[in-house]
């Protein structure tokens, strides 16, 4: 019998040969680099595979995949589904146009039960051909993988020799709807629609019609990131705000060649717009991947540790959080403002170190409603991270409820709870070996500092913040250095962990006022004395040769 040989056709899913990376240090905020090395043949291919392999259970089961919009993202997206399919991935979700916000895809793993999660971003860093790229994985909980198995992807990322992949797979990402690359089923859907709804079950969206009816007025920048069609979807369609609130809602690939993160630096036009003659009645901003935000009202610029404590303060008068709230959360260096509020309401406040999984812990055992960071981020129970739009119509709400203006609110928080003044200084790119001076000659006095008197100051501790999670007892060390001056004042000294050059030495300042007559001092002058203080008590200037920080926030 003659054999009949078939012509061999390329199998759909191939193996391909990759170098190991040794640079792919993927953390527990994922990978950030330049674009340019992203785009280095397999090196993206390498690291999904990595992950593949060291989260089995993803096979069988659905992956969520998101992107802020930024230079690069289709590609990386069309490489992740390829190899997703190859891994035998039951079912993709992927973002019409590669667009879902990083909230968002926390709660589609969480509604869809997805076993796990893509987000392309690198948050708010600038983006374009010139910028960077970056890649987050988060968990079936709709949080960030946690440090051990970021670690086992790292170490995975070395040893790769080959990926998988459904090669020359492309998916119509303009397109919704359902289509098969091999056995997995690839599903384009609107990344907007399950988050509107969410927020429309945890928010009075009547009432903020009403109020848009009524005259309030808005202004949202998206800064050419991700939340612009979010907030068009959700503040234009939904609540009938005039397309004029929003400002740079058009996702672009390079963001505009801005620097999407909203803080005083970066959203200063915003306090522009917030101190003209008829401002609006709320100012916002949300970060590249939309999950930071910044709040401001007419005349009043409200700091993310004060929004965390006000919202706290009313989140029961939105119809998501009517039962009330079981405990409040707050990084270490953010102000003490919510512990103010966690006793007035009888519940407990957590002092965790900082970034989210800290507080995720909390939230998965029910233990917390409410969290945030001084980095201007703030989020609840409803998913695993932070989110910038919930923030934003959480305030909407609290307005279109109360009827009061963001400078009346705060002003009646801070008569009842008292005002913590709040600034932080950035020393960016220093020489490792100089931060670490600072760090370690405030260590070093220690044991001198407390009982100390320095001007209006008296310390009563200083220590460096260690964490003993309640939920699953693992613990932090080494989480901040904290000069303690009662209820009155605290300098807290830590070393960023998500710079990219040198090293970052943040000093944050928190000062706490009572008296009716220093609730409304200007914040800049309130802390200058704090500031000099410092000065005083680190020897900033002589350690790290810098007479001033490079950003104040
Ligand atoms: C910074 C912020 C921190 C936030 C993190 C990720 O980290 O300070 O609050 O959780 O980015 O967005 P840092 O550079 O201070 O380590
Ligand atoms: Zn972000």
């Amino acid at each position: 019998m003659r054999c009949k040989r078939r012509t061999q056709t390329p199998m759909p899913i191939r193996e391909i040969a990759t170098k190991p990376y040794l640079d792919q240090k993927f953390g527990t905020a994922g990978l950030r680099k330049k674009v340019v090395v992203f785009q280095q043949p397999h090196y993206l291919e390498n690291l999904l595979q990595a992950v593949f392999d060291c989260v089995p259970e993803l096979a069988g089961q659905t992956l969520v995949i998101g992107g802020d919009g930024r230079y690069h993202n289709r590609d990386a997206i069309q490489a992740a589904i390829a190899i997703a399919a190859a891994n035998g991935v039951a079912r993709v979700i992927v973002g019409q146009g590669g667009i879902v916000s990083t909230p968002a895809v926390s709660h589609l793993i969480r509604l869809r039960q997805a076993a796990g999660g893509f987000v392309f971003s690198a948050s708010h860093n600038p983006a374009g051909p010139d910028g960077d790229f970056g890649i987050k994985f988060n968990i079936g909980n709709g949080g960030q993988a946690g440090e051990a198995l970021t670690d086992a992807i790292h170490a995975r990322t070395k040893a790769l020799s080959l990926y998988r992949i459904a090669e020359g797979a492309r998916v119509d990402l303009d397109r919704r709807g359902s289509s098969r690359i091999e056995a997995t089923e690839v599903e384009v859907i609107d990344g907007i629609a399950d988050y509107a709804a969410l927020m429309q079950e945890l928010f009075d969206f009547p009432r903020m019609r009403d109020w848009f009816k009524r005259g309030g007025r808005l202004v949202f920048d998206a800064m050419h990131a991700v939340t612009g069609p979010y907030a068009q979807r959700i503040f234009v369609e939904l609540l009938g705000a005039p397309a004029s609130s929003l400002l740079n809602a058009t996702p672009l690939e390079d963001f505009g060649g801005g620097h999407p993160d909203p803080n005083l630096i970066y959203a200063r036009h915003l306090v522009e717009l917030a101190n003209a003659e008829d401002g609006a009645d709320l100012l916002a901003a949300s970060d590249g991947d939309g999950d930071r935000n910044m709040i401001l009202g007419r005349q009043q610029f409200i700091t993310p540790g004060d929004s965390l404590a006000m919202l706290a303060a009313h989140l029961h008068l939105l119809p998501g959080y009517r039962e009330g709230l079981k405990g409040i959360a707050r990084s270490m260096p953010t102000c003490r403002a919510a512990d103010k509020v966690a006793a007035a309401l009888g519940i407990p406040c957590h002092e965790t170190p900082t970034g989210w999984k800290f507080f995720c812990n909390l939230l998965d055992a029910g233990q917390i409603t409410i969290c945030g960071e001084e980095s201007f981020g703030t989020g609840s129970s409803h998913v695993r991270e932070k989110d910038g739009l919930w923030a934003v119509l959480a305030w909407l709400n609290v307005l279109a409820t109360t009827g009061q203006s963001v400078r009346q609110l705060a002003q009646a928080h801070w008569r009842r709870h008292g005002r913590h003044y709040y600034a932080r200084h950035d020393y960016d790119e220093l020489p490792t070996a100089a931060a670490q001076s600072v760090m370690d000659a405030l260590k070093g006095r220690f044991a001198e500092l407390p009982g100390s008197r320095h001007g209006d100051y008296g310390v009563t501790a200083a220590d460096e913040f260690g964490y003993l999670d309640p939920v699953d007892g693992s613990q932090a060390s080494a989480q901040g250095l904290r000069i303690v001056f009662g209820d009155a004042a605290r300098i807290i000294l830590r070393l960023s962990g998500t710079g990219t050059k040198g090293a970052t030495l943040r000093v944050y300042f928190e000062r706490y006022e009572q008296a009716e007559d220093r609730l409304d001092l200007d914040p800049s002058q309130a802390l200058a004395p704090l500031v000099a203080l410092a000065e005083q008590l680190l020897r900033l200037a002589e350690l790290t040769g810098r007479k001033a920080p490079d950003v104040i926030t």
